[in-house]
């Protein structure tokens, strides 16, 4: 059964316009920071539910989006939105994050569907 909250890190590891990836039991998630927001999904790409790539760096070439390693999909930072590739229009799941006494801590891990990612 977890407990929440659960510390993900120190906040100071992740500055402003940086990504990282982290591990949550079984799975992991992207945390990121951008423009001064702090974000974080679920590590897995709605089109062949694969992880967008190992990070810690999930930026496109200009840092505007997150994009997937496997067909270059990119989503919205802020929204998790994909905005270009196959998956149009899907988003990433957003998780539960919480940053206070200078860490960031889950709040929740979200239901998943029963798809998994392979291997
Ligand atoms: S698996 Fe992410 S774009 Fe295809």
């Amino acid at each position: 059964m977890p407990t929440y909250p659960a510390l993900i890190c120190a906040a100071t590891l992740l500055e402003d316009n940086q990504s990282l990836r982290f591990q949550y039991q079984q799975q992991t998630g992207i945390l990121v920071r951008h423009q001064g927001q702090l974000r974080a999904y679920i590590n897995r790409c709605p089109h062949r539910h694969k992880t967008l790539g190992d990070g810690p760096d999930f930026f496109d070439d200009q840092s505007l989006y997150l994009r997937c390693e496997h067909h270059q999909a990119l989503f919205s930072i802020d929204t998790g939105v994909c905005i270009a590739g196959p998956c149009k229009q899907q988003r990433l799941t957003s998780i539960a994050i919480a940053e206070r006494e200078g860490n960031i801590w889950l709040l929740d891990w979200p239901c998943q569907s029963d798809r998994q990612s392979p291997a």
